[in-house]
């Protein structure tokens, strides 16, 4: 096909900080436009590359010319996802010359964000993330805000790359972290994820200046403060804490089922889904589409059947794998899934959401990012959504944390470390985390702005027990924590208690945590 149009980019650069004034720039080398173009209806950048520069591939060349453009003139676009230009969009075409010399520096299976936008005075900021969904972004987004009010003259690159939990993103990282071509800066959870870039050392570079200079050893709670060393060394920075055990729940439902509050316990939950079903509603909306849902629901669904201290146990060995609350848990996972939407495997964790948001079905277990995607929506806590613990987690607060690191080979490095600085800051904290659906991982900000649910989560936060997440980089090592998704996301199709229990007692004996 001549005109192909680009459907292939994973990498989705959405930069949205349009509003940042260009008169705050400072002056750069002016960018020549061999001809201008202003899109119309059925063009895509492919066709247009076709059309002047005689290759359908070479559009690289002209978004990153056109984004060059716009940092001197805004009556030009800003193309931040090459599959989406719009009709009135004016669009900057570099001379084939210039193309060709572009296209020799960039590799398209190996994008570097960097050099598809422009360069600040001071350089540029490629702040690598997953965070993609309306909440997620919301809550960067509020960082850059003041990250660019501080540093006028860095231009932001934001390097996202959609898929939940970091599926998609932390495999394209560790290439980049091998290939040399890393974001200035990027999304790590607090834990044992970090060794997904081993050796540590050799593609990061520790931030222990930073705790020392901005005083951060005093201000993070000690549940959080033991995720943060490894290898006698801080890797990251943490904006938050958020909560995997939550049960998302959509209150008129419930009342057209005759219900009047989420259940507490697993029976109490089977018996509200029958009433729901008989009502025509799907008692619980799930996600499968990215391959870690399913995971996240049964850790849950494990501390409930194992205790806190039981599900810690599981993850440091002092309990085998065999333990009877590892079949209670399978099999009321099993007997939970047959109350689920059938088509889930379509659906990704914010789709989910929205079958709650929509009232299309009751319940939802999701970490809290949902809380941002309920809020992103204009829902209200407390009056359109209601929330609890997921059934017999009560007093347990399955946590994790994200965390932003310093790779070694980053090539702003001087604009890293203000962002790492930055995002530890209270006021950076009190910012993302209201939008994010997160708490903050300081002690010390103002509750003020959160809303009720986080509120709530706050003060669970304050007396509950922390446990760590496993599908989100806190509890396991990334290859016990792959394995375990792996595992889990076979029961789903098998439905073998027997077989996944062995699997996961054999996974445990493979990381050398189980004997
Ligand atoms: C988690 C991450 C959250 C949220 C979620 C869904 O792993 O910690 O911040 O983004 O994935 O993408």
């Amino acid at each position: 096909m001549k005109h192909l149009k680009v459907f292939s980019i994973v990498l989705v650069v959405a930069l949205l900080l349009a509003w940042v004034p260009a008169a705050n720039a400072a002056p750069r080398a002016a960018v020549t436009c061999d001809q201008t173009y202003t899109v119309t209806a059925g063009d895509w950048l492919s066709k247009i590359s076709d059309k002047f520069l005689g290759s359908v591939s070479a559009y690289w060349a002209i978004m990153a010319q056109t984004n060059k453009k716009n940092a001197e003139d805004p009556t030009f676009a800003k193309i931040t996802n090459a599959d989406q230009i719009e009709v009135g969009q004016k669009l900057c075409i570099p001379s084939k010359a210039e193309a060709e010399a572009f296209l020799k520096t960039f590799d398209p299976n190996n994008i570097d964000p960097g050099a598809l936008f422009a360069t600040g005075a001071k350089g540029q900021l490629v702040v690598g993330s997953w965070w993609t969904s309306a909440g997620e972004f919301a809550g960067l987004n509020e960082i850059y805000k003041l990250y660019k009010a501080a540093n006028p003259d860095v231009e932001i690159v934001n390097a996202a790359t959609a898929g939940g939990a970091g599926v998609n993103f932390k495999g394209q990282l560790l290439t980049k972290l091998i290939g040399g071509n890393p974001p200035d800066t990027f999304q790590l959870h607090a834990g044992l994820e970090v060794e997904t870039y081993a050796p540590v050392e050799t593609y990061l570079e520790p931030v222990d200046d930073i705790y020392a200079s901005e005083g951060l050893d005093q201000v993070f709670p000690p549940d959080l403060a033991a995720l943060l060393t490894y290898k006698g060394h801080k890797w990251g920075v943490p904006v938050n804490i958020h909560r995997s055990n939550v049960m998302w729940v959509n209150v008129p439902a419930l009342q057209k089922a005759g219900l009047d509050k989420a259940p507490a316990t697993w029976d109490e939950f089977f018996a509200a889904a029958e009433k729901l079903k008989a009502a025509g509603i799907t008692p619980i909306a799930m996600g499968g589409a990215e391959g870690w849902e399913m995971a996240h629901t049964f850790e849950d669904i494990l501390a409930s059947t194992m205790g806190a201290d039981g599900y810690r146990q599981l993850w440091t060995g002092e309990r085998a794998w065999t333990d009877p609350g590892v079949t209670q848990a399978l099999e009321t996972f099993k007997k939970v899934l047959t109350y689920a939407n059938p088509d889930r495997a379509a659906y990704s964790w914010p789709a989910a959401v929205d079958l709650v948001i929509q009232g299309k079905a009751a319940f939802h277990i999701m970490g809290d990012w949902a809380n941002g995607e309920f809020t992103a929506k204009g829902k209200v806590a407390g009056v359109d959504y209601s929330w609890a613990p997921v059934p017999g987690t009560q007093g347990i607060f399955v946590g994790l944390s994200d965390m932003f690191a310093l790779p070694k080979a980053a090539k702003n490095k001087e604009n890293a470390r203000a962002w790492i600085r930055l995002v530890g800051t209270k006021a950076a904290q009190e910012a993302f985390n209201p939008k994010k659906g997160s708490i903050c991982a300081r002690t010390d900000c103002d509750l003020t702005n959160f809303n009720d649910y986080l509120k709530s989560s706050a003060a669970d936060w304050a007396k509950d027990k922390i446990v760590p997440s496993v599908v989100h980089g806190a509890a396991a090592s990334p290859a016990w924590a792959k394995e375990f998704q792996d595992i889990i996301t076979l029961f789903v199709t098998t439905g073998d208690v027997a077989a996944a229990q062995a699997s996961l007692q054999q996974a445990c004996v493979k990381a050398g945590v189980c004997k």
